[in-house]
């Protein structure tokens, strides 16, 4: 497999460090709660049928995605992660040689799908890591196919305003795709952020993905969701496993859809500790991004590899940023207030110690 040869292999956060038994796993953006009480039941019922296949249309599941998000159940698809939605997206809209445009230090997937897909990437400028509509349009040539955008971005925590995704979807030509990825969008309260969903109900050519995997707590089960017109879901469809989702994350997925409270709660957690995090980290020798989703990108500097070491020795894992092009910085997930609680004394304790 000769076009295989240039993909980077995607690795996601360590989650163990040897010799240490109770680590804080800061790397990989996940939500610090475990799933809710609600779940963990209908996960225990679910788990007794695991010798029958699973509804393979996930029905169920769609009936209540569409009921709670007020959406038509025939745009929507349910994919094994919204990572499988991303690669088949690519799989049905790619040939060989076709372009496809990735801002700058954006969600790692999206050029490895394009790749496998036969793609060519061309990655568009950003400004201070924020997105550069401009750019992006100045990259479309005949050959572009897909535009991605991460709404808000991992790892920058950045997104579009409003008025800025209507510019870049006005200007590109209907015939591109583009995918808007909002995987953290439940995080984001503010008011000039869009998931893109209100433009993909007017525009054909936009594919809206979301996840499980983040504020509903379900990242090892596997679930994600897009929406779309209706043709690019049949074609969805088409090419996706006959079983994609098992039973376990369908009926999981319906019973976190119902819990308000607990998605509610992770909001307000994850906005206290945004905020306070970014306000006690600012006060070091570093630059904070002000991030919107359950992370934050920090600029440490020359000394990013020591303080990684530093922060292993504390049992603290975060993530190193060199895949992203940004060796100086490091990403870490907001996670449970203890965890935090530690996170930033042990920053204050390195950058204090070195002065
Ligand atoms: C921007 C972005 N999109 C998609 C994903 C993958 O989500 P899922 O677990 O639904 O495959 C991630 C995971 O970190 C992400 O950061």
């Amino acid at each position: 497999m000769k076009k295989l040869k240039n993909i980077k292999l995607y690795e996601g956060g360590i989650s163990s460090i040897p010799g240490k038994k109770n680590v804080t796993k800061l790397s990989s953006n996940e939500s610090p709660f475990g799933p809710s009480v609600r779940v963990q039941k209908a996960i225990t019922i679910a788990k007794s049928k695991t010798h029958k296949y699973p509804d393979g249309n996930s029905i169920q599941l769609k009936t209540t995605l569409s009921k709670k998000s007020k959406l038509n159940i025939n745009n929507l698809f349910i994919g094994n992660g919204s990572d499988e939605i991303l690669g088949i997206a690519c799989q049905l809209f790619l040939n060989k040689g076709d372009e496809v445009i990735i801002p700058k230090h954006s969600f790692l997937m999206f050029e490895i799908y394009s790749k496998i897909s036969g793609g060519v990437v061309k990655q568009s400028r950003t400004n201070n890591l924020r997105f550069d509509v401009e750019n992006i349009l100045k990259n479309i040539s005949k050959k572009t196919k897909i535009i991605f955008i991460a709404q808000p971005n991992n790892p920058t925590g950045f997104y579009l305003s409003k008025q800025e995704l209507k510019l870049l979807i006005t200007k590109v030509p209907k015939k591109i795709i583009i995918i808007i990825d909002a995987a953290y969008s439940e995080y984001v309260t503010d008011k000039d952020y869009t998931n893109g969903i209100d433009f993909a109900k007017r525009h054909k050519n936009i594919i809206v993905t979301r996840t499980f995997s983040k504020i509903f707590g379900l990242a090892s089960l596997r679930l994600g969701w897009c929406y779309a017109h209706n043709d690019i879901i049949q074609l969805m469809n088409k090419v996706r496993g006959p079983f994609n989702i098992n039973q376990i994350a369908q009926t999981a997925g319906i019973e976190a859809l119902k819990d308000k409270k607990y998605v509610k709660n992770s909001i307000n957690h994850n906005k206290f500790w945004l905020r306070k995090m970014n306000s006690e980290l600012s006060k070091l020798p570093i630059q904070v991004c002000d991030s919107r989703a359950n992370f934050l990108l920090l600029n440490i500097g020359k000394s990013v590899k020591i303080l990684n070491r530093f922060l292993l020795s504390k049992s603290i894992i975060v993530r190193l940023m060199d895949k992203y092009n940004l060796p100086q910085y490091i990403r870490v997930s907001i996670g449970t207030s203890k965890e935090n609680k530690k996170f930033i004394k042990s920053m204050k304790e390195f950058f204090n110690d070195k002065k």
